[in-house]
């Protein structure tokens, strides 16, 4: 279905969050590589403006983030030190950082002196300014700079999970989720896409937890740090935009893949992660011949507990991921291959701002089909393509047609309302046109320069039109005007050069799902158990032409049917369950509320959660009691991004 964040609630949010933008002209430019850890002034680069930031980077920048922290598992706070470098502008008497719901004790120089500082004030999505004045800085130089703070128990970066939480039921656990501009609740920085920043850390924890983080470890055994506590040290030593600083504490145990390759998660779930995702290690290969060298290292996935609120999270070396993926088949793992193409398309060249964010997510959804075609083959590839393409469809038809353009103007918005389909799908079917057009080979040899020319540099929509006209284009007005990029990007729907996919595997999907869901014939059980998770989900996923919103187009007794000959309220498989209790919950199926309930309780991934949701909420006096029921006991169970939107559509329970 065409939710990434469902257009209905997205509505419902920002009407909810009383939407507001701080008068913020914050700018954001290309970074320097970092010499010798210092921070190089950017020089000769176009700054833009990114309205999700105080900062104003071309006046002084943070160059390197050092954390210490210690985690504080009883009162769910993380404090200590963030020593910042930061240089800029000659004479350049102030910096400006960005904070969120964060408690600051001291700012001080690097000798220890103290300096002034303040907060500015207070947006709900923004959060704070806070403003330190310095002595003039000097040209080429790099400073020091102590901040001395702690985060807040309910920092929306940060899930503590108690020990019930958890698969082994004994430890608690943390993680962070950076993206989009949650970072500065709870690390102090500029916490734009644009401002690149290697950083440090030593995070002590107790000592029968485990730290690992979206960095090179440098002590994989940890080291004593007083009582009871054990520190664990890590280095990036790649300039990173901070969403992408990530860290997770629990009992977590590692297995390796092949020798770059490996996933960590609890000790008891090891065993299955680990066999799930072996063909990570042929996807890192496979990426590399396509686009160039991986350039972070290992890749490493972190398996998380079922809170995690996002299917997977591109941090570096260590993808972040959903444990719904782990279905037995490996039949999720091109989420796997999505997050590994970040490691090109978003890690290396980042979206300078949250309204070029098709950049992230456009290229990889791209990247990922490559990377599936080549490892499961072109029908498996065409399959996911195809699914894409009915969400995109979906979310055209739900959302206003200037949410439906590939640029967006996200000014006074949550960043996170740009996170539709439309980046996704829209952006990868672009990318899809221009390689029909030009030829897979043009265009590869085109993409694998981009990566290579632009790494480690954020990119505008504007500078991405710059290079493909540069360096494919080549002035070729007749290919200018059959490619029509301005219309892709800047105009709402599909332009006309759109091509819809096709796959032969779903024609049979389709012709049962037809014969099922409107000339009443019985559930196919011997065509479904020849089916592979795709065609299953295209076939949850069919509706009649037509149909009208909250329009029912089954009845009760072939739900029941449906229900009986094909298992689905006991289905395993995440998105099969997910299709599934989408079609019963929005005919008021009585019988499929035990399962919905299950499924909401068992896990927190927005994308299924909000849905489900929604579908409960728009189903009035039968499903708003529901909704409210299940929400009041799920609602503790699940992370602040996901509670941030479920509780504008159902509310905070009392
Ligand atoms: N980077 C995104 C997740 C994200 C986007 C978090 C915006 C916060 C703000 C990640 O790569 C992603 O797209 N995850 C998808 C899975 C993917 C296979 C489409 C998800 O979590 O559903
Ligand atoms: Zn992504």
């Amino acid at each position: 279905m065409a939710f990434k964040l469902a257009s209905a609630s997205t509505l419902a949010l920002a009407a909810a969050m009383g939407l507001t933008l701080a008068g913020c002209s914050t700018l954001t430019g290309s970074p320097a590589m970092p010499v010798d850890g210092a921070v190089v002034a950017p020089s000769g680069v176009e700054w833009v403006q990114d309205v999700h930031s105080y900062a104003r980077p071309q006046i002084a920048r943070v160059g390197h983030v050092d954390l210490d922290l210690t985690a504080d598992f009883d009162r769910k706070v993380l404090s200590g030190e963030a020593t910042l470098d930061i240089s800029g502008q000659a004479g350049a008497d102030q910096i400006i950082l960005d904070v969120r719901n964060l408690d600051i004790a001291s700012v001080t120089d690097g000798a220890g002196r103290a300096l002034p500082w303040r907060l500015g004030a207070d947006d709900p999505i923004l959060g704070q300014p806070l403003t330190i004045d310095l002595p003039p800085l000097r040209a080429d130089e790099t400073r020091k700079l102590v901040i001395s703070y702690a985060t807040r128990p309910d920092a929306a970066a940060l899930q503590w999970l108690t020990p019930s939480q958890t698969a082994g039921g004994e430890k608690p656990y943390l993680f962070s989720q950076g993206q989009a501009i949650l970072t500065r609740t709870w690390v102090p920085t500029q916490d734009s896409p644009g401002i690149r920043q290697t950083y440090s850390a030593r995070i002590v924890v107790p000592s029968d937890l485990k730290a690992v983080m979206s960095a090179e470890s440098l002590t994989p055994n940890g080291e004593p740090a007083g009582a009871g506590m054990t520190a664990y040290r890590f280095r990036m030593t790649n300039p990173v935009p901070p969403y992408l600083i990530a860290l997770g504490v629990g009992d977590v145990a590692f297995a390796d893949i092949d020798e770059r390759t490996g996933v960590w998660t609890e000790p008891s779930k090891l065993r299955a992660a680990h066999d799930e995702l072996v063909p990570t290690a042929d996807m890192v290969d496979v990426a590399e011949d396509l686009y160039g060298p991986y350039r972070w290292g290992r890749y490493d996935l972190l398996v998380l507990p079922p809170s995690f609120p996002f299917g997977g999270m591109e941090n570096p070396r260590l993808t972040f991921a959903t444990p719904t993926i782990i279905a037995g088949d490996r039949s999720l793992v091109s989420l796997v291959a999505h997050e590994l193409a970040h490691s090109w398309s978003g890690n290396l060249v980042t979206n300078a701002t949250w309204d070029d964010f098709w950049l992230n997510e456009g290229f990889t959804v791209y990247f990922e089909n490559r990377i599936m075609e080549a490892v499961y083959g072109p029908d498996r590839a065409m399959q996911e393509q195809v699914l894409g393409y009915g969400d995109l469809l979906d979310t055209i038809a739900d959302l206003p047609p200037e949410d439906t353009r590939l640029k967006l103007n996200l000014a006074g918005r949550d960043p996170d309302e740009g996170m539709t389909d439309i980046a996704y799908e829209k952006g990868a079917l672009f990318l899809r046109t221009i390689e029909r057009i030009v030829g897979r080979d043009r265009f590869d040899a085109w993409l694998r320069g981009y990566f290579e020319r632009n790494a480690f540099r954020p990119m505008t929509t504007e500078r991405f039109l710059e290079d493909i006209r540069t360096h494919l284009v080549q002035g070729d007005q007749a290919l200018e005007d059959r490619l029509m990029m301005d219309a892709w990007i800047y105009q709402p729907g599909l332009p006309s050069n759109a091509v819809a996919p096709q796959s032969d595997a779903f024609v049979p999907v389709d012709t049962a799902a037809r014969a099922v869901f409107v000339d009443g014939a019985p559930p196919p059980r011997a065509l479904w158990d020849g089916w592979n998770t795709q065609q299953r989900q295209r076939f949850l996923a069919w509706r009649p032409e037509g149909l009208e919103a909250g329009q029912d187009w089954l009845t009760p007794a072939q739900l029941a049917a449906l229900d009986e000959t094909l298992d689905l309220s006991q289905e395993g498989n995440a998105e099969v369950r997910f299709g599934w209790l989408q079609i019963a919950l929005a005919h008021r199926y009585e019988p499929a509320v035990a399962s919905a309930e299950e499924f909401l309780m068992g896990m927190g991934r927005r994308k299924f959660v909000l849905p489900l949701f929604t579908t409960l909420w728009n189903e009035g006096d039968w499903g708003r009691p529901i909704a409210t029921r299940i929400y009041a006991k799920a609602r503790p169970l699940y992370h602040p991004v996901t509670t941030g939107s479920v509780d504008a559509v159902v509310g905070i329970p009392d």
